[in-house]
């Protein structure tokens, strides 16, 4: 039914009954969709992993009561495009996990026309369970973790509700060493947002690094982000398996560090601890090492007020090197919306990886088929920020033009990439 009669059906029908029309009880609903039938298995499909007691998420979806209740709100910021958080395009390149964390444009139109179409209940009997995805390692070789529990504060008064805090982690290893798989142990859930991941040499520990509280890195994280990063986690993304074979290499001197970030997204979290680690598959030699290449752009600069600025960058393979890409981890700060990874060879364009971006969502997406590019191609990247006031997470208000930085309220452009290098 267009739209438009839709809207004036609603209107007319419950004049009609305000007249003493003869009706037979509810109006019909305007669509056949219900809550069992459809919506239900799209909560538990999108939504229900943060929200559900216990998740970070605000409310319980799977609470049929309160879900009803909320349906307005999801609806509101389903449309938005901040629910589910923004992720990366599977239609670009398809990743480990696609189907539940990216929220497909019909799901969404489905959404709205059954708000629209007066909220139907439909009846139990009609609801398919969604299973669980399932987010485990198949071996389990090496387990680190924070060293206390930590409370976060919740102290600093120019990015309310936010903590990020970098914490050391040994790994024990008297070798180097390959991680070759990689899973987040999330001790609280309602307080952890994202982690990012990374090694340092030992020697680069801050001098005031205290374990019981690990070091403040709202300022960047110590200079280890280029070279160091191995992941992003947010919750809902799968553990990252590397093919047999492949690892990343870890150095006896280096040290782990988990940058966590922390957010307060109601009273129920206050005075919470967490004590989150992660746990590894690892070998002590690979066939083939795999890389995390830092594809970025460090020359930008993004306008103050502009809410759209994107900047693009390119770089050719050198002509004896080609590379084989398994999957990418796309990382900005705050103001970052949108990347975008692309190969060009011989006037063909292939899709890497692209999407929306949101700091609270950093996800390290694992292809579900390996790229191959010759030697030669030439890989392009672009980032998009917006750095007005209609981004909710602008940290310097009013906005200030933006370039390169290690700080969050400086940006970044990074498309790190899990490659293995080979020589032609
Ligand atoms: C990765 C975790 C995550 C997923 C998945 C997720 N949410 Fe959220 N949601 C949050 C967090 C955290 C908040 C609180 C912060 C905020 O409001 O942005 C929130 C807030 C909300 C609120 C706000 C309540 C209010 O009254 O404003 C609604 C509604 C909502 N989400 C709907 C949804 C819907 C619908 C889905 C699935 C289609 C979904 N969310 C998937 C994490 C998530």
């Amino acid at each position: 039914m267009p739209l438009s009669r839709l809207s004036s059906l609603l209107l007319v029908l419950p004049a009609l009954l305000l007249l003493g029309c003869p009706s037979e009880g509810e109006p019909e609903p305007a669509t056949d969709l219900s809550y069992y039938a459809d919506i239900k298995p799209m909560l538990d499909t999108h939504c229900t992993r943060c929200h559900q007691p216990g998740g970070q998420g605000v409310g319980d979806f799977t609470d049929d009561v309160e879900a009803m209740a909320l349906a307005d709100r999801m609806r509101a910021r389903v449309d938005a495009g901040e629910m589910p958080p923004p992720v990366a395009d599977p239609s670009c390149r398809d990743y480990e996990g696609s189907e539940h964390l990216s929220m497909p444009d019909h799901k969404r139109a489905m959404l709205a026309e059954w708000v629209d179409g007066g909220k139907p209940m439909g009846e139990l009997a009609e609801y398919t369970p969604v299973g669980e995805v399932i987010a485990q390692l198949d071996r389990v070789d090496m387990t680190i973790g924070l060293e206390y529990a930590y409370t976060p504060t919740f102290t600093d008064a120019s990015n309310p509700g936010n903590e990020y805090r970098c914490f050391v982690v040994e790994h024990g290893q008297t070798e180097d060493f390959f991680l070759t798989g990689m899973n987040p142990l999330i001790d609280s859930e309602p307080l952890v947002h994202h982690i990012v991941l990374f090694k340092m040499p030992r020697e680069e520990i801050w001098d005031d690094y205290d374990p019981a509280v690990g070091k403040d890195c709202i300022d960047g994280t110590g200079g280890a982000d280029v070279d160091g990063m191995i992941a992003g986690w947010a919750p809902g993304a799968l553990p990252v398996a590397l093919p047999e074979g492949m690892g990343l290499r870890v150095n006896e001197d280096d040290v782990l560090v988990m940058q966590m970030h922390y957010f307060q997204a109601g009273p129920e979290v206050a005075g919470l601890s967490d004590q989150s680690g992660y746990e590894f598959t690892i070998a002590d030699s690979v066939d083939t090492p795999i890389r995390m290449l830092p594809a970025g752009i460090f020359d930008f600069n993004i306008p103050a007020g502009a809410e759209s600025h994107t900047a693009t960058d390119s770089i050719s393979l050198p002509e004896d090197i080609g590379l084989t890409v398994y999957g990418t981890f796309p990382h900005m700060h705050v103001l970052g919306t949108q990347y975008r990874v692309w190969a060009d060879q011989d006037g063909v364009e292939t899709c890497i990886s692209e999407g929306d971006y949101d700091f609270d969502n950093q996800i390290t997406y694992m292809f579900k088929e390996p790229l191959d590019f010759p030697a030669g191609s030439d890989l392009n990247i672009s980032c998009t920020w917006n750095n007005s006031t209609s981004n909710p997470d602008l940290l310097v208000d009013p906005p200030v033009d933006t370039g390169y930085g290690e700080r969050t309220d400086e940006e970044m452009c990074f498309a790190f990439t899990l490659a293995a290098i080979r020589f032609e």
